[in-house]
């Protein structure tokens, strides 16, 4: 079942602006119908650009667009394509880095050419990764589409709480949960210390955004954004008001 509304809780503290959100009762339906809409976009709008999250709760939404294409039902390569965020430090060897994940997940099963995508490189100098992504964006006009999910600290990308608001990409200081949550991908504990990212800035210039998350464990920061929590607490919030905003729940996720 898919449940649409506007997405205002009761009893909020104060009023906090209306998220358009789409509810569905398990995460495997969740991924079909953001990979409805993300291929929808892009058959709309061939030569944008789409910007896609690592993380795992995006993950069954790239087979599913991959599913797609082969289907003949969207070209994935009608857009080009930047990446979300990195860990810095990190390269494609290295198990879960963004780059590992999208290629494998995404870009090498979707047949997305070299030329069509920039993605940060965890390995180079992260300042000079920020100015090389910036103009890749620049250079494609904007974000057209975002694809992203949310931290359990409220992070988007690696837009951690505290992190400065600025226009252009971000090198970040990575909060401790994000550290401690670091695990799950790497499948051991690693060093990491920064992250570099897309800015919530730049995020939030994009025509439409679709901001994802599911199981029980996201219902208390989902919650925290609807009701209008602070950016620098919850930068998810930087999106609260932005026109294009969608937000995709599963029913736990929903549930805050
Ligand atoms: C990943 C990213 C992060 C994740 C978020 C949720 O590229 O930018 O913002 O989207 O941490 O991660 P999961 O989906 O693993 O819970």
């Amino acid at each position: 079942m898919v449940g649409e509304g506007k997405g205002a809780l009761a009893g909020e503290p104060h009023a906090a602006p209306a998220i358009r959100t789409t509810v569905v009762d398990h995460a495997p339906f969740l991924a079909t119908v953001v990979a409805d809409a993300a291929a929808a976009w892009i058959r709309q709008h061939p030569g944008g650009l789409v910007c896609l999250a690592a993380g795992d709760t995006p993950l069954p939404v790239y087979e599913r667009l991959v599913a797609l294409q082969a289907a003949g039902r969207v070209d994935l390569r009608s857009v080009f394509y930047v990446g979300l965020d990195e860990w810095v430090g990190l390269g494609y060897e290295d198990r879960g880095s963004c780059l590992q994940v999208m290629t494998d997940a995404f870009y090498g099963p979707a047949g997305i050419p070299a030329e069509r995508r920039r993605v940060f490189d965890g390995l180079a100098d992260p300042h000079a990764e920020c100015a090389a992504v910036d103009r890749w964006i620049a250079d494609h006009g904007r974000i057209g589409f975002t694809l992203l999910g949310i931290g359990l600290n409220g992070h988007i990308g690696f837009n951690e709480p505290g992190a400065p608001d600025q226009d252009g990409c971000v090198v970040v200081d990575l909060d401790d949960t994000t550290k401690a949550v670091s695990v799950k991908y790497f499948g051991t504990a690693r060093p990491v210390r920064q992250g570099v990212s897309v800015s919530a800035r730049a995020l939030a210039k994009a025509d439409t955004v679709l901001l994802m998350a599911s199981g029980a464990k996201k219902a208390p920061i989902v919650a925290r954004l609807r009701a209008g929590a602070d950016p620098a607490e919850v930068p998810a919030a930087r999106l609260l008001g932005h026109p294009g905003l969608h937000l995709f729940l599963d029913r736990e996720a929903d549930a805050g």
